[in-house]
């Protein structure tokens, strides 16, 4: 099984990334089309997941104030996931974030049946949960530095 994640610096690359989440959260989660493509996709930086050369998944990536790196919409096509895929963007990401100096934490609001995904890479629950898009969320966080 051969994984890749880049950064997506094309349009074309953003194109297949908005394919992925409109599949996965628009139609698959039933969240409002209307907020899925927010007005921070412009600061956010953006990557794709390749396994075997067939597209499989992203995710967005924001730098908060603070010391705070915050990594959002993580999607994986559904007959891709179970391969590694969320875990390769996830690991990717956190090693462009730990490179930053300011950074020390990386925070996500993370669905609530994904969060034996991110216990496995090391997040912690922090406070209550609550909802968001009629999905059940709470915040996670890793210190890394
Ligand atoms: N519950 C329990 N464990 C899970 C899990 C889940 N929902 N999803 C993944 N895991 C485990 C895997 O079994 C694997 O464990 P292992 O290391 O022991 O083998 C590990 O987490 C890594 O899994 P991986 O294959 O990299 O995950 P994935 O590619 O299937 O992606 C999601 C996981 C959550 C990103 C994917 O299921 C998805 O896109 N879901 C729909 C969108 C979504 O909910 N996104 C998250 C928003 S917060």
């Amino acid at each position: 099984m051969n994984i890749k994640v880049e950064q997506i610096k094309t349009w074309q690359h953003y194109a297949y990334a908005a394919y992925v989440r409109t599949l996965v959260f628009i139609q698959e989660q039933n969240c409002p089309a209307k907020n899925e493509f927010d007005p921070l996709e412009d600061e956010a930086m953006h990557f794709l997941c390749w396994v075997n050369d067939e597209l499989a998944g992203t995710a967005r990536c924001r730098i908060l104030e603070g010391q705070t790196g915050k990594i959002e919409r993580i999607a994986v096509l559904k007959h891709c996931r179970g391969q590694g895929a969320g875990r390769a963007l996830v690991l990717h990401i956190e090693s462009i974030l730990k490179r930053m100096p300011d950074i020390s934490f990386i925070v996500m609001s993370a669905q609530d049946h994904a969060l034996p995904f991110y216990e496995k890479l090391g997040y912690q629950v922090i406070g209550a949960g609550y909802m968001e898009e009629g999905i059940a969320h709470h915040k996670i966080e890793m210190r890394v530095k």
